[in-house]
This record gives C-alpha cells, sequence and structure tokens, in this order.
C-alpha cells in the first residue's frame, strides 16, 4: 500500500538535518525510510487566482517530498489565525488566550480544501492511503471525501485534546470535531486525549462510542492512543559523534567545572519557560552552593512570532533572563546562557549529552520528544538525569523521570538539586528504565502501528458514504 503522508511543517531538504525537534524533526527518518510521499506547506504563498495547487516533487530517501504554495489570501487567516490563535491556545488549555478574527474560520476552510485538491494528484491509484498530521488539517479527511476519496483516511493529532469545555471555546468546533469523523482512524498520543475525544463525541454530538468504534454519518471511525516516539538509536549515534563537533567541544571546556543544566524549546507559552527560569531562580536563592556550580543552557527558538502573544513572551523571557543574570551573576559565571537559534539535531544531541540534567517542564504537551532525546543521547555509564514536567504526554511512559508540576516554582528547585546531587548508580538505574521504554517504542513502531490499525480499520469498516 502506498502511503500519503500530509503535514503543514515538512522537513527541509536545503538544510543539514532539522533545526529543532518536533513533528518535522520527528517523521523525517520514518517517512525517508518508508518510501511514503510526504505532502507540506512548501512556506511560500500563491496568488489565489491561480485556482490550481502547484505540486513542486522531489527525492527523500525512498520515497518523494511534495511541497505546494499555499493561497496568499488564505494563509495568514489559517495559519496565525485559525491554527495557531484559536486551535493552539484551546488544544493546550489556554482559552484565555483563544482570538480569532471574523474571516480566519473560513480562511482555515479555504485551505484545507487547496491541500485536499492537491492531494489528488496522489489519490488516482486504489492502493494509496492518506495520513492526516495535525491541527492544521482537522477537516482535510472531509474535504477529500466530497472530492469521491475512498481509500482509507487516517489522522493523527500531535498536540493534547483538551475536554470538552476547553474545545468549546473555538469557535465552530462542533463543525469541525463532526467533520473529523470522516477519517477512518484517529490517533492520540494519550489515552487521556482519546478518552476526552470520546466524551466529546457522547456529550457535544450525542453519538454512541463503543470500545473504540464511533458510527456517524460519515460511517465508521475507529479511535485509538499512538505514543510518538523518537528513531533512538540514531539519536544516541548521533550524540556520540557530536562530542568531536567543535561547539560541542567549546561547551564543554567553558563549563570549567560546573555542572550543565539544558532546556530546548520553541518560545511558546505551552513550554514552561518563565516557571522553568523561576524553578532555576529559586534553588539558586535557598541553595547559594550551587552559584557558580550549576549553569543552565536554554536554546530558545523564536516561534510564530507575528502573532502578538509570542511576541510578548518573547520579550517576557528574555527580561526574566536579564533580571536572573543580573541578580546572581558574576564577572566570571553567567547563570543563565539564553540562545535564540536552533541548532542541528545532531549539535542538540551533543548539548544533550554534555548535560548532567535535562530540564522539560511544558504546562502542557502533546509528548514532548526533547524529553526523550535527552535520555537517548546520554552516555550509559554515566548518564544525566531528567527533569520532566507531569503534564507532558512523554511523562506517562519516562516514568524513572523526577516528575515535577512545572507551577511549583519550589518543587523544581528541589528537583534541580536531587538531580545534581544523584548519586551514579541511581541516575544509571533511572536511565536504563527511561531508555528500556525508548527502545522498545521507536518512532518506527509508532509509524507501523498506525498504518497497520489504519488498514486493518478501512478494510473491515462499511462503506463510506461521500456527503
Ligand atoms: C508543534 C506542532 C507541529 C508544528 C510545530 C512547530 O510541534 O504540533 O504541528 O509543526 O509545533 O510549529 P510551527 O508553527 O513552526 O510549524
Amino acid at each position: 500500500m502506498d502511503i500519503v503522508v500530509v503535514s503543514n511543517r515538512v522537513a527541509r531538504l536545503d538544510a543539514e538535518e532539522p533545526m529543532t525537534g518536533g513533528l518535522a524533526a520527528a517523521l523525517l527518518p520514518v517517512v525517508r525510510d518508508s518510501g511514503a510521499i510526504w505532502v507540506g506547506s512548501s512556506g511560500r504563498t500563491r496568488d489565489t487566482s491561480v485556482k490550481e495547487p502547484l505540486l513542486e516533487v522531489a527525492a527523500l530517501g525512498k520515497g518523494a517530498l511534495a511541497t505546494v504554495d499555499l493561497p496568499a489570501a488564505h494563509y495568514r487567516g489559517y495559519y496565525e489565525g485559525f491554527s495557531n490563535s484559536a486551535l493552539w491556545p484551546a488544544l493546550h488549555s489556554r482559552a484565555d488566550l483563544v482570538r480569532v478574527e471574523p474571516e480566519d474560520y473560513a480562511a482555515y476552510r479555504e485551505v484545507n480544501a487547496y491541500m485536499a485538491r492537491a492531494l489528488m494528484r496522489f489519490c488516482r491509484n486504489e492502493a494509496t492511503m492518506i495520513w492526516v498530521q495535525d491541527y492544521h488539517f482537522l477537516p482535510l479527511g472531509a474535504e477529500l471525501r466530497r472530492l469521491g476519496v475512498t481509500q482509507p483516511i487516517g489522522f493523527f493529532l500531535h498536540t493534547p485534546l483538551p475536554g470538552r469545555d476547553m474545545l468549546a471555546a473555538v469557535p465552530h468546533h462542533r463543525e469541525l470535531i463532526e467533520a473529523m469523523l470522516a477519517y477512518d482512524l484517529i490517533g492520540f498520543q494519550t489515552v487521556d486525549g482519546q478518552r476526552n475525544f470520546a466524551d466529546y463525541l457522547r456529550r457535544e454530538l450525542g453519538l454512541t462510542v463503543r470500545g473504540a468504534i464511533v458510527r456517524s454519518r460519515h460511517g465508521e471511525t475507529r479511535l485509538g492512543t499512538f505514543p510518538i516516539g523518537i528513531d533512538t538509536a540514531l539519536f544516541a549515534e548521533r550524540a556520540t559523534k557530536a562530542a568531536a563537533r567543535p561547539e560541542v567541544s567549546r561547551l564543554r571546556s567553558s563549563l570549567q567545572g560546573a555542572k550543565l543544566v539544558v532546556g530546548v524549546d520553541r518560545i511558546d507559552y505551552s513550554k514552561g519557560l518563565a516557571n522553568r527560569l523561576r524553578g532555576f531562580a529559586a534553588l539558586l536563592e535557598a541553595q547559594p552552593s550551587f552559584r557558580r556550580a550549576v549553569t543552565l543552557l536554554q536554546v530558545a527558538v523564536p516561534s510564530r512570532s507575528d502573532i502578538p502573544t509570542y511576541r510578548a513572551l518573547e520579550h517576557e523571557v528574555a527580561t526574566l533572563v536579564g533580571n536572573i543574570n543580573g541578580r546572581f551573576g558574576e564577572p566570571d559565571w553567567t547563570p543563565v546562557r539564553y540562545l535564540n537559534k536552533g541548532f542541528s539535531q545532531t549539535t542538540l544531541a551533543g548539548f544533550y549529552r554534555t548535560a548532567g540534567v535535562g530540564l522539560v517542564t511544558p504546562l502542557n504537551d502533546g509528548m514532548n520528544l526533547v524529553a526523550k532525546e535527552y535520555v537517548a543521547a546520554q552516555n550509559p555509564f554515566d548518564p544525566g538525569v531528567l527533569i520532566l514536567s507531569e503534564f507532558a504526554g512523554a511523562a506517562r511512559e519516562l516514568e524513572a523521570a523526577l516528575l515535577v508540576n512545572p507551577h511549583d516554582t519550589a518543587a523544581i528547585a528541589r528537583a534541580l538539586a536531587q538531580a545534581l546531587g544523584m548519586s551514579q548508580q541511581e541516575r544509571c538505574e533511572r536511565w536504563e528504565t527511561n531508555m528500556k521504554v525508548l527502545r522498545a517504542s521507536p518512532v518506527q513502531l509508532w509509524f507501523s502501528d498506525f498504518v497497520r490499525t489504519l488498514d486493518d480499520q478501512a478494510s473491515m469498516a462499511l462503506p463510506v458514504v461521500a456527503e
């Protein structure tokens, strides 16, 4: 069966490697090796008077990467507007940040319809399945059905899926969730996401969900939980290699014996950057012996900067870093090294291996692959300690991490002190436990499990009724 994977953002072929984690970096190794066709936005826009989507196709491993210019007139409303100012905050339980301009929803629907037309080029073959990724394309399956596509179509949500009241903050939530039932299979990162979705279908749409199956006017849809993993072996190999990179060896020697704590995130309010910094400051405040003895390297990649909330956050985090460095710093020691740029996956792997503590404190996160990458990058004989928010999907799997509530500043400070003083034996035991989980569930397995379940579901389900 041929597989067409669709996501808004795709890996860039001109970059040596993806610059940070997230969906595009996670998908790259599996798409490359599976022979799938990966379709997504080119990052450029085009005049809407051109009705027919223009695709640019390039080879990608055994498969291909096809990018499409999205319509200029609708792009902002689709990406900055509905996707990232309505859906993203609601999905991350920030209803207070939901903002929608009147034309945003229409733009979102237009871009979904446009992407469906672009995908038709790959739907001529009966033996093709389509796998849609993430919240940018909730109604894409319904648009494809409208165009007569009868092949299996699956959907995977990389973010959390919150409870009914939070979803209801999104204008048009009923229409959107109802449209999602055109998919044969809908996958979530955690059982909570799946449970919340089933609960929404019952309470809001009055549907019956039996086991993991729901029947609607679109036919039958299966719900499932598929926690995404990383290419564990590849990442561990990168980390070993990375030690030789000049930026990694320079980092190591610059520490002058201090221990390194590392954080790597997009600048996003879901990532708990301010909470993390406050936790680090609380450690320096409560236990002065850690001053000079520890340094926090925070890589914070600017993200979605055209949205005012994100720009305000960039400012807030920079101010906080300045305050901490001003207050605790010494002429020869900077508590927080703050970098607003991305690094290649190999360099990041080197940073992770150099750091005795990985500090990952999202307030809400679908999975969080940085947590998994940090573990995979460790030296097995002298591994670092992962401190992980209990609100990341990864906390369900990486149970041997030090789990913290990121709203509890004192708890972050305590976890840091515990991690920095942990015996080698305990570090090794915790690391081995987490590493077993990562070895057993690499991204390759996530991909093949979803594809197999979609194939099974589509072959068992009753025929889909076109609208
Ligand atoms: C999250 C989303 C992805 C998105 C990524 C980066 O991981 O789930 O869909 O691609 O953030 O955000 P961006 O807006 O830069 O694509």
